[in-house]
């Protein structure tokens, strides 16, 4: 099935990470597994939890104010504890936590009045199900998949019915999240810890399409999945076909009460627009507190990042990817008709932009914005190879704060010259 069209046209989403993991303020399931904190001291967080101010209705406005087309939210990580009343395995938010509520179903209402799109996050392993632990991957990647206490049986001796057992249970909570939630996008995790067929993953993508036959998978969903998902780096090279960067806005995908360290507003609009110039999506993290509330600091990034994207959402929504490496020095985007190309500036130009290897005659030129007119000319070249053309710099009035936008509408459809030049 194709992939749905509102998501290459979101260009961007928001992660959130919420559990109970931001009571303590521990890494989210890792922090046990890895043995940083010890699992009774990590379960323990679930007495903590309380959701105290828990708004999504206000998460999601900031949400449509960063200029988010939708959200991911975590609904069960690799620790096993549901944020809504599953009737599967033993281990929610609502029967063993003081929040005592269903934490799903007022974010999915949220968003939908923001008209943002709806997905959740969803952990393959459970290192918290008594039945995960029960058989080995037959061709381990991962270092300690086969060793982990978490993961693997301890005697080694494998257990197929608890596995199946574990399986039914996995099916049957994301089933239950494809009926209650309607999800638009289900963004699956924790996939390596077995092989593909040890999965089950035929029969899972056909429980959720037979929900929703329009619903977005990412690659974590191996076979079945619909786009890659690329994480904490932007990619040299675009992946092959639609694909989503995940990124947190500190170093830490839940909330940590000593990670200060934020990336600037300046910092996100660059590995923002360099991900859409590559036709990608950006789903920027941020990590609530216990409580439900989101930082100051991160939802001044969020507002940062949406302001600048409101003032290009020409050169944002609906475009693909622009130019490749090479032909200007900065990242593109290109509208749907491919006649106009939208050359992103981080730098304020000091004299001139030159675009090379451009074969359209460019009809004009502008600040996109403040709609200022520059001016242009094509320098050099032969019949079959372009010039260069030059593009005027921009009035110190009418260079953004963070990244100018210059609209450069082309006479046809974008024509580039790729070769080696003449010989
Ligand atoms: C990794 C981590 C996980 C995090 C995810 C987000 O897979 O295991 O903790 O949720 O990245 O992409």
């Amino acid at each position: 099935m194709p992939l749905q069209s509102w998501f290459s046209d979101a260009k961007l989403g928001i992660f959130v990470h919420y559990g109970i993991y931001a009571v303590d303020g521990v890494p989210e399931s890792w922090s046990f597994y890895t043995g940083q904190v010890s699992h009774e001291q990590y379960m323990k967080q679930l007495e903590g939890f309380t959701a105290a101010r828990y708004d999504p209705r206000e998460s999601a406005a900031l949400f449509a104010r960063a200029g988010a087309r939708y959200a991911v939210m975590t609904a069960r990580h690799h620790d096993g504890v549901a944020l809504w009343d599953t009737a599967l395995g033993d281990l929610d938010v609502v029967r063993h936590t003081p929040a005592a509520r269903d934490l799903v179903g007022p974010y999915a209402d949220a968003l939908r009045e923001q008209g943002l799109k709806v997905g959740l996050y969803y952990s393959h392993s459970d290192w918290n199900h008594p039945d995960y632990a029960s058989v080995l991957h037959p061709r381990p990647t991962h270092d300690d998949v086969n060793t982990s206490r978490w993961v693997a049986p301890a005697d080694g001796v494998e257990d197929p019915a608890a596995w199946a057992r574990y399986l039914a249970y996995r099916d049957g909570q994301v089933g239950e999240l494809v009926d209650r939630y309607r999800p638009d996008l289900l963004w699956f995790d924790g996939e390596w810890e077995r092989a593909e067929e040890q999965w089950g993953l035929d029969a899972l993508a056909a429980r959720i399409l037979a929900g929703n036959p329009d619903t977005v998978l990412n690659a974590r969903m191996l076979g079945h999945g619909d786009y890659a998902t690329p994480e904490q780096g932007v990619p040299l090279q675009a992946p092959e076909g639609p694909w989503e960067l995940c990124l947190t806005v500190n170093d830490s995908w839940g909330f940590q009460h000593g990670d200060t360290n934020h990336k600037s507003v300046r910092q996100l609009v660059r590995y923002f627009a360099e991900t859409i110039g590559m036709g990608g999506n950006l789903l920027l993290d941020v990590g609530p507190r216990e409580d439900g509330t989101i930082t100051d600091e991160q939802a001044a990034r969020l507002e940062g990042l949406g302001g600048w994207i409101a003032a290009h959402r020409e050169a944002v929504y609906g475009t693909v990817a622009g130019l490749p490496a090479g032909h200007h020095y900065g990242p593109s985007t290109l509208s749907p008709d491919r006649r106009t190309l939208y050359l992103v500036c981080f730098d304020p130009p000091r004299d001139s932009v030159g675009v090379r290897g451009l074969r359209n005659r460019v009809r004009r030129v502008s600040v996109l914005g403040t709609g200022a007119p520059l001016t242009h000319r094509v320098v050099g070249g032969l019949a079959e190879v372009p010039g260069v053309t030059w593009i005027d710099a921009p009035a110190a009035r009418d260079v953004d704060a963070y990244a100018t936008v210059l609209a450069v509408e082309l006479d046809g459809e974008l024509d580039l010259y790729r070769g080696t030049g003449r010989d």
